[in-house]
């Protein structure tokens, strides 16, 4: 008998950020792995943050823990935004939240940053193979990276003010001084993510968890532009995921000229709007508020339902919170929507 080209595994999620038609939804959470999760606090216990994120057999054993203990359908890999900005030599500890020993100020600190190429983060390769290996073929695997203007924040207020306000007074200050460092941090992280796909991640999302502090002018000018800049760069058979923390009609309008193959929504905005505001050829990831998973059961439920409702069955869809989870949410919530995703992805192939 003559068997045809082996057939990649159809994996749900690599089929939703292609806009194919499916009688299921994926589902995956940003944060996956972490402090929610009893098996990470225990590697937690014993390992520092950045050495699980550079070690190949410890990334690879928390990349995993989410898909091994509630079947997701993509994996994400264990790391963190701020790692590029480590290689370009700024000091930066987790305590756990990021905290940098210096601070980009004005134009004539940029020459500070000293990007080396991908070579200087030696780890990359290892650890995706490793955490591929662990998967074994069972779901896809994320590669990520921060989007310039939110790495451009974390340099410039280092956590100062809530609304990236000293960032914000930079650009206003000196718009082409930003756009130069805006241009660095984007060559660098188009020299990450193809090093993250070269190495065998099979899709790619950019953090933009600041941009949305922009208003829409400035949100197209320089965090999508620089975002569409990256995003460009990626080969077309990488699948693309842009997130911003984005909540007006008008940041969502800006997103629109953004090269990515699915769109990640905010928690705060209308899913159907959002897709009315991009266009039917545009995929979405979200947008659970990531506060009902903390709520009764029957919360969870009834807010993921809700969700799945509103998007009503349409293709290029991909659940998921409208940002990461909290280290509070019962591990029993988690289970409880991916079984309610589940039992919808079901009901519509019965109807299929
Ligand atoms: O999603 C995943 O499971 C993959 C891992 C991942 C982490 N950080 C692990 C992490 C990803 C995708 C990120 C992205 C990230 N990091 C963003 C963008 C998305 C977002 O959440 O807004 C940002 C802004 C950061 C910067 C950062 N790193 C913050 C604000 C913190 C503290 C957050 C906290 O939970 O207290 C970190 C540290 C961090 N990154 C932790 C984890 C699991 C906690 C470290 C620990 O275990 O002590």
């Amino acid at each position: 008998m003559t068997q045809g080209p082996s057939l990649a595994p159809a994996y749900s999620f690599l089929r939703a950020c292609r806009n194919e038609p499916i009688g299921e939804t994926p589902i995956w959470i940003m944060r996956q792995a972490g402090r929610y999760l009893p098996e990470y606090r225990a590697v937690r216990e014993k390992h520092g943050f950045l050495d699980i994120c550079r070690t190949p057999e410890l990334c690879a054993e928390v990349t995993a823990q989410p898909i091994e203990r509630f079947g997701f359908d993509a994996a994400i890999l264990f790391s963190d935004i701020l790692i590029p900005l480590i290689a370009m030599g700024v000091p930066i500890e987790f305590d756990p939240g990021p905290k940098l020993g210096s601070r980009i100020t004005g134009r004539r600190d940029i020459a500070s940053l000293e990007w080396r190429g991908a070579a200087s983060l030696p780890h990359v390769r290892p650890v995706i193979r490793a955490a591929r290996e662990r998967l074994a073929g069972r779901v896809p695997l994320i590669g990520f990276a921060g989007a310039p203007f939110t790495l451009a924040c974390y340099l410039v207020d280092a956590g100062a003010s809530k609304d990236v306000a000293l960032t914000r007074s930079f650009l206003a200050r000196d718009e082409a001084g930003f756009a130069e460092l805006l241009d660095v941090l984007a060559g660098a992280t188009i020299e990450y993510l193809k090093e993250q796909i070269a190495a065998g991640v099979d899709a790619v999302m950019l953090f933009d968890t600041q941009a949305g502090w922009l208003p829409p002018g400035d949100f197209a000018r320089a965090a999508a532009a620089s975002a569409d800049r990256v995003l460009r760069s990626v080969p077309k058979s990488t699948p693309t995921i842009y997130f911003a923390l984005a909540s007006s009609n008008g940041q969502l309008d800006a997103m629109r000229a953004i090269h990515a193959d699915v769109i990640g929504l905010d928690y705060r905005v209308s899913l159907s709007q959002a897709r009315a505001i991009l266009g039917s050829a545009r995929c979405v990831q979200g947008n659970l508020d990531p506060a009902a998973l903390v709520g009764p059961p029957e919360q969870v439920v009834s807010r993921a339902e809700a969700v799945l409702r509103e998007n009503g069955g349409r293709p290029g869809f991909i659940f998921n919170l409208g940002h990461g989870i909290y280290p509070d949410t019962p591990v029993e919530n988690v289970a409880l929507l991916v079984e309610t995703v589940r039992r919808h992805r079901n009901a519509a192939r019965r109807i299929v």
